[in-house]
């Protein structure tokens, strides 16, 4: 290769906050073959996982001085860009991952990859993980044995307001401080996927999972608008291409790994699963549900009602 080719190449870097073995790190690992396949020595991916490079509440600022080009936050980080993007964060909206995709999929989720196009960003593709479990050091049956417990949360304050409809106290936290604020005691519990669960080992620092399957933690890949629109289109139709099949691949993933991590949470006996009889997760559905009508006015009833829809 010569000099001006080398030059010419496009370095394209990608940052997010989980480990490689879930399904946006492998997500993202798809998105670098692919992309490398299909553009050659047209572009160079790099990949930066475990908040190696940018936590959450800095990687969209830093998309937008091109420090980086790919982030994928949790759908739950975006509230300060918009407050569309809280409906995905809503107790019990969904009732499983086909709800989730068929909205995604569907008019109004479409829309939503642009709801920050006003600020700079363009959503290029949702990328699941799945809903959320809900772990602690004393078993969570009732919403009343979440009453005064500490829950770390990520920083959404759809997700605060959920957790104070149970009377429990949220505090909102990078995904990286996690684990330590689990093992040390700052906090007394969390909510996440089975497969950050696993990745990060809060299993092992708490002794009790309720699966809950209250809520989803579901991604949005962005990138900067102005970057993404002035580049050569050649480079902009193969990124979008190999973009396009990493989020198939990754959303056909997340099951398959769910189900692995979730068993290997199970089999490794460091903490206790709670399977909730109908009866309390109805409880816990009703203590939540005033959420919904809390953030209809920000978020949009036409936008809820599509989601809701797709059960
Ligand atoms: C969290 O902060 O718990 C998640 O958003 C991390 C992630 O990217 O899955």
């Amino acid at each position: 290769m010569g000099v001006n080719a080398a030059s010419a190449q496009e370095v394209i870097k990608f940052a997010h906050v989980v480990a490689p073995n879930t399904p946006k790190g492998q997500g993202a690992e798809y998105f670098k073959k692919r992309a490398e396949e299909i553009l050659g020595d047209k572009v160079k991916i790099e990949i930066y996982p475990n908040s190696q490079l940018f936590d959450d509440d800095k990687v969209l600022p830093a998309i937008l001085r091109g420090d980086v080009q790919f982030g994928a936050p949790s759908l739950a980080k975006f509230g300060k860009w918009t407050k569309k993007l809280q409906v995905f964060d809503l107790p019990f909206l969904f009732k499983d991952m086909d709800a989730v995709s068929c909205f995604q999929d569907g008019e109004k989720g479409q829309e939503l990859l642009n709801a920050m196009s006003g600020k700079g960003l363009t959503g290029v593709g949702y990328w699941h993980n799945g809903l959320k479990q809900l772990s602690a050091n004393k078993p969570l049956r009732v919403p009343e044995d979440a009453a005064g417990q500490k829950f770390r949360i990520q920083s959404s304050d759809v997700i605060a307001a959920q957790f104070e409809a149970v009377d429990a106290v949220p505090q909102k936290m990078a995904f990286s401080e996690t684990y330590s604020a689990l093992q040390t005691g700052v906090v007394d519990g969390q909510e996440n996927t089975w497969s950050n669960i696993y990745s990060k080992k809060f299993f092992e620092v708490q002794d009790y999972i309720t699966e809950s399957n209250h809520g989803l933690l579901d991604y949005m890949v962005v990138t900067s608008t102005k970057w993404w629109e002035g580049l050569d289109p050649e480079i902009r139709d193969g990124l979008t291409q190999a973009m396009n099949e990493a989020s198939d691949y990754a959303n056909g993933l997340s099951a398959e790994l769910t189900a692995e991590q979730r068993q290997a949470v199970i089999d490794s006996g460091e903490t206790e699963i709670l399977q909730l009889s109908a009866d309390d997760f109805a409880k816990w559905q009703t203590a939540m549900k005033p959420v919904w009508d809390e953030f209809s006015g920000d978020i949009g009833q036409d936008i809820i009602d599509a989601a809701a829809a797709c059960n």
